[in-house]
């Protein structure tokens, strides 16, 4: 595990970005697994301005997004497909068909679930997945209890992540109770994966994720598995970390 830790969301974007521009130089399927939120946002601006400097490029970039909402009409600004094409696609010059999300097409969610699944594996599986972290842990939309060998399928989002996401809706009620969303497995398969936090309120996950206990009770511990976990943190979600501890089981940068 290596943990960068900076002074803020701007400076996590631009040296985040950085990595994904250098990983990407070393596959040719160029598959970017992508979180939605407000943490991976400073990142994909970070893309955006390196895409026009035409050091990253583009071209050849499909991207696979962890989750959608279940029940939200597709022209709703908060839809994450919606969402992914006002801060990648569009910035990023990418074709909305090279969009991947995961979506209740109407007909059988199982069948949709196992699609999405698949076209993962037929574009040659994600090369590196950004990840944020829920306040209870959660990644993708896997909450408390997901199992370590789920993969895409119907999941019913805590209380707590209606309440946190209310923000971007008017209220909780708002918020769909449902999304589809990659399992835990789906997210282990990934060949690179970039965890992120920003901000106060994920200390404690964060803390608990990288140094607790590995269990379904905090889903993003998983990543404790991962050969290849690289993490980007703000001071503040940081302040939970026993860095002279974590520094046994991680490799750490100071940028901060
Ligand atoms: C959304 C997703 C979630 C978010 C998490 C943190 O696609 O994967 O796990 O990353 O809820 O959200 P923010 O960044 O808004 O705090």
């Amino acid at each position: 595990m290596i943990i960068h830790l900076l002074r803020d969301s701007a400076a996590l974007g631009e040296l985040a970005a950085r990595h994904v521009e250098v990983a990407m130089l070393e596959t040719r399927d160029q598959v970017l697994g992508v979180a939605t939120g407000s943490t991976p946002e400073s990142t994909y601006a970070a893309l955006s301005r390196r895409a026009a400097r035409g050091t990253f490029r583009t071209d050849r970039l499909c991207v696979f997004a962890l989750d959608e909402y279940i029940g939200l009409p597709r022209d709703h600004p908060q839809c994450y497909r919606k969402v992914l094409e006002r801060s990648l696609s569009e910035p990023l010059g990418i074709e909305p068909s090279r969009i991947h999300v995961p979506t209740d097409d109407g007909g059988s969610r199982s069948a949709s679930a196992a699609k999405f699944e698949e076209a993962i594996v037929e574009a040659g599986g994600v090369h590196v997945q950004i990840l944020g972290i829920g306040r209870n842990g959660h990644i993708g939309f896997n909450e408390p209890g997901s199992d370590f060998h789920s993969t895409t399928r119907v999941v019913k989002l805590a209380e707590s992540t209606r309440r946190a996401n209310s923000r971007f809706f008017g209220s909780i009620e708002d918020v769909p109770p449902r999304a589809m969303s990659q399992g835990l497995a789906t997210i282990m398969r990934s060949r690179r994966l970039m965890l992120m936090a920003v901000g106060a309120e994920k200390a404690e996950p964060i803390a608990r994720a990288l140094a607790g206990a590995v269990s379904p009770a905090l889903p993003a511990s998983v990543l404790q598995r991962h050969a290849r976990l690289t993490v980007y943190l703000d001071r503040a979600a940081a302040t939970r970390l026993d860095l002279d501890a974590i520094r046994s089981i991680a490799t750490v940068h100071d940028w901060s």
